[in-house]
């Protein structure tokens, strides 16, 4: 039984048949003048994601590294990282696909806070200057809005959208200036304008045709190890009336 004030601590891990080498790039603003790396080993059991070693490094060896993570089933967006030079969601990804040695760094273009957490705010202001909320016209209706099968189908894969900035933290538009709205704010912007129940698409569609907006996206000449998000990979996929310049989307499969 806990007593008051007792942290519950997590059972030790379980014996296990391998290990895992985690290099992971650490910064705490209080005590580094510049980011380092320090090197971790973590079990691997099959099935373990990267997550699952993260947890392993913060419960029993180091307590002081920090990193998001909150459902663990890829869908609060939470734990984007860059993993081996692509930005993956840690709950997502398996150690076994990921070699005897990880590299695991924050996902690049936000300000660092610390460790593998970033200042998500550049991000989710872009976001909403799209407005990215149903905006409609005329009196209240008395009963739900209701829209046929193949206009919703015109925008459904820009639902799935989980604002993890993997894509946006991928971009290397967006890397050298975060001016740029980036493709997580095309995508959102994306899923409004084609709403058929929607009455505010040109005024997004100013936004998104101004200086900083979708004409800046250069995506057909992306790497493509650049160009990967972390679930399905559409980067190219969507070219659109209104992206004109598509999007890199990490949404839901
Ligand atoms: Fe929620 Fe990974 S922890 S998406």
């Amino acid at each position: 039984m806990f007593q008051r004030g007792q942290r519950a601590q997590p059972d030790a891990p379980a014996p296990t048949a391998g290990t895992v080498r985690l290099r992971i790039r650490r910064y705490d603003p209080d005590r580094d003048p510049e980011p380092h790396w320090e090197t971790y080993q973590a079990p691997r059991q099959p099935g373990d994601r990267l997550l699952d070693a993260l947890h392993h490094v913060k419960w029993y060896v180091d307590g002081s590294l920090s990193f998001r993570r909150s459902c663990a089933h890829g869908v609060c967006g939470s734990d984007a990282m860059r993993v081996n030079g692509v930005n993956r969601l840690a709950c997502k990804v398996l150690l076994k696909d990921l070699g005897d040695e990880v590299r695991v760094e924050p996902i690049q273009g936000l300000p660092l806070a610390k460790d593998l957490i970033v200042d998500m705010e550049p991000f989710f202001a872009s976001y909403r200057a799209v407005m990215p909320y149903l905006i409609t016209a005329g009196h209240e209706p008395t009963r739900e809005r209701l829209q046929p099968p193949e206009q919703r189908d015109r925008y459904d894969d820009t639902t799935k959208c989980i604002l993890c900035a993997a894509c946006t933290g991928s971009c290397p538009v967006y890397w050298v200036d975060g001016r740029y709205v980036g493709p997580a704010t095309i995508v959102n912007a994306h899923r409004f304008i084609f709403d058929s129940r929607d009455t505010a698409a040109g005024v997004r569609l100013e936004i998104l045709k101004g200086r900083d907006g979708v004409f800046r996206c250069r995506i057909r000449r992306w790497p493509a190890s650049n160009s990967s998000s972390p679930k399905t990979r559409r980067a190219g996929a969507a070219r659109t009336p209104c992206t004109g310049a598509t999007s890199t989307c990490c949404a839901r499969p």
